[in-house]
């Protein structure tokens, strides 16, 4: 079994849709509950074996360095205090020294851009990506589920979902010839369909394990939808020779790119703690209820 060792996260979006949070601080930065996005994203990845990190990063990114480096005076001042919780709650934060790497992605060019910036960085191994924007929540992590899954099914290997036709016009869709079980053999992907072209609703989330091969591939593609150099457009060119699988993960994605998503994940995952669950849970209960007619 080949161990997937590295993982790129795509962190150089601007988030407008979270202005004016994100003036001041990067999207990946924004908590859900008490954990930012992207501790989410990189607790998954470890959990899937994962042991290098790369930040595709841009202007104004840099927070996203200082949260996993150490803070020396913080913790030293939580210890003299005996604040143990507070110094378990930085555990996740600490990256083992030279784990963690950093490509700016200078202009904005697309997720294929961002992707082939780790080009040097990933070298000739399969690897993860992980888009931070997309939250599992689950008995086990998507990344883990397709790690197992990759080891007798090599190729690339997209999460899928199945997605309401109305909306492919969001997603990377597969062309499906053949389904078994959690698998789909994709005889296509396409990026961000109309409803009436797009070949199914089987539609990419944002966790990928990608041969090697994938840096030719975006090497030599054009701007595809959106006018962006497009990761699924590169899959594409490389299914006749290396194959796309679709795994259809256990669990339940967030689009927390958009801030409704956002809000519903913070809900959900409050939900599940057991410190927030009962206060929280009648607080909505009185919320949600039906609302009486008026006379
Ligand atoms: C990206 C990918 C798309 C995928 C989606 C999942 O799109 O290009 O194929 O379905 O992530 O979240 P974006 O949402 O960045 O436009």
């Amino acid at each position: 079994m080949t161990h997937i060792r590295k993982a790129v996260f795509p962190v150089a979006g601007m988030g407008t849709r979270f202005l004016p949070a994100t003036k001041t601080i990067p999207k990946e930065m924004l908590p859900l509950v008490d954990r930012p996005l992207i501790q989410y994203a990189v607790d998954e990845a470890r959990a899937a074996g994962i042991e290098e990190f790369i930040f595709v990063t841009a202007a104004g990114k840099g927070a996203l360095e200082d949260y996993f480096d150490t803070a020396a005076a913080l913790e030293q001042r939580l210890t003299a205090n005996g604040k143990t919780s507070a110094l378990a709650a930085l555990e996740g934060t600490r990256m083992a020294e030279g784990a963690l790497s950093f490509v700016r992605q200078n202009n904005p060019l697309g997720l294929g851009h961002a992707v082939r910036l780790a080009k040097r960085l990933i070298g000739n191994e399969p690897f993860a990506v992980l888009l931070p924007d997309d939250v599992i929540r689950g008995p086990q992590g998507a990344l883990s589920q397709m790690v197992a899954a990759h080891a007798s099914h090599r190729g690339h290997m997209v999460a899928t979902m199945d997605v309401p036709r109305a909306a492919t016009s969001s997603y990377g869709i597969l062309d499906v010839d053949q389904t078994k079980g959690r698998l789909a053999l994709a005889r296509g992907v396409v990026e961000k369909p109309r409803p009436e072209n797009a070949p199914s609703t089987n539609a990419i989330v944002g966790r990928y394990i990608l041969e090697p091969s994938i840096f030719d591939r975006l090497a030599n593609i054009g701007p595809g939808a959106g006018g962006e150099l497009q990761l699924t457009d590169a899959i594409s060119a490389d299914l006749k020779s290396v194959g796309v699988t679709g795994y259809r993960f256990e669990g339940e994605r967030f689009d927390c790119g958009s801030v409704q998503g956002f809000v519903q994940a913070t809900v959900a995952f409050a939900l599940d703690r057991t410190d927030l669950h009962g206060e929280l849970s009648g607080f909505l209960d009185g919320r949600t209820k039906p609302m009486a007619c008026a006379a």
